[in-house]
């Protein structure tokens, strides 16, 4: 069986099917978001970056240059209608729980706010909400989302999360990826990694990934290990995404060093059936089955007394406190 006849037995539109199976290597099988040789172990890409073999997706042909430029391709395509897609009572409802969960913002003193996959400005209008005096930078590898963001005290990078080079260790206090951004780089452990490193030691990060075992994938629409955003009808057109479970979030976390103070999956109803009567009834669902909510939220602290956490795979950390050595 190949790429193609696999991706072809869950969902509909063969269209989509087709372009899926052009994205991955002639010799890889595409099974669930993840690029396996006949024998089951994780080829090419898969096998190169841990924390995208952690999380699910497809392998691209073209690496993290190809799967950067999909990014790129499919949010400018849907840039011009993002926010109107997200203008719903669900999506207001969506937001309005994510902000009480960074409620935690209000308490720091001038916050330097990291942003990955910051889009049109959601998260900067949270974060003026509830810090006016934070520092933001956002990264997004889309100039078209990033394009309306309006505002002159906002620094903007544009690049991917995967890579936050241009910022140094321990220079942000809190690190958000909301709404599933994190999902859309292309090493997850990476990502993680980066987001360690570049916090400060009892620094924050609010990170959400679109699960792996969503009740919203039965909906179908799009090949697995591919996505569309909320409301996107365009034909033949999707982004490949990684996805994770509670158990991979803690995972990546352990190995970045950082601890997760709560995980949560936001409502099991989102991307499936938004219908703002249920929001509390997906809540309830979401809450005795967090990894069958279309998104899973983390909290996650970098342990105080760290002094340096180092790239990805790399071996130790440095701790400030002797005693904590014995
Ligand atoms: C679902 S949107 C979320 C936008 C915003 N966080 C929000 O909540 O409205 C995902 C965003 O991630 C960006 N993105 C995709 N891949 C990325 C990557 N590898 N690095 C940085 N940003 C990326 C997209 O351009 C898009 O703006």
């Amino acid at each position: 069986m190949n790429a193609a006849d696999l991706l072809r037995s869950p969902c509909g539109s063969t269209a989509l099917v087709d372009e899926a199976a052009a994205l991955v290597d002639d010799e890889t099988a595409l099974v669930d978001g993840t690029a396996l040789a006949g024998d089951g172990t994780l080829v090419g890409d898969a096998a190169l970056v841990g924390g995208a073999a952690l999380a699910g997706g497809p392998a691209l042909a073209g690496g993290a240059a190809a799967w950067r430029q999909r990014q790129e391709r499919y949010w400018d395509g849907i840039s011009d209608h993002y926010n109107g897609l997200y203008a719903g009572r669900w999506s207001r409802l969506e937001d309005a729980w994510v902000e009480r969960r960074l409620g935690f913002l209000r308490r720091l003193a001038e916050p330097t706010v990291l942003d990955l996959g910051c889009g049109t400005g959601l998260g900067l209008r949270m974060v003026r909400r509830l810090n006016p005096a934070a520092r933001y930078v956002g990264v997004d590898v889309s100039a078209q989302m990033v394009h309306g963001v309006g505002d002159p005290l906002a620094t903007l990078h544009l690049g991917t999360m995967d890579d936050l080079s241009f910022l140094p260790d321990g220079s942000v206090d809190v690190a958000l990826g909301l709404f599933s951004s994190v999902s859309y780089g292309y090493d997850t452990g990476r990502v993680f990694a980066e987001v360690a490193r570049t916090l400060r030691p009892g620094g924050w990060a609010y990170l959400s990934v679109l699960s792996d075992r969503a009740l919203s994938r039965v909906r179908g629409g799009a090949p697995l290990g591919m996505y569309r955003t909320r409301g996107d009808r365009r034909p033949q057109v999707a982004v490949p995404v990684r996805r994770l479970d509670v158990a991979r979030v803690r995972e990546l976390a352990r190995r970045s060093r950082l601890t997760v103070v709560r995980s949560a999956g936001m409502n099991v109803l989102s991307g499936l059936f938004e219908q703002p009567a249920f929001w509390h009834l997906g809540r309830l669902a979401a809450r005795l089955a967090p990894d069958r909510a279309h998104t899973i939220e983390t909290l996650l602290r970098k342990d105080p007394d760290v002094d340096r956490v180092t790239p990805y795979g790399a071996p130790a950390h440095v701790r400030r406190s002797p005693a904590r050595l014995r």
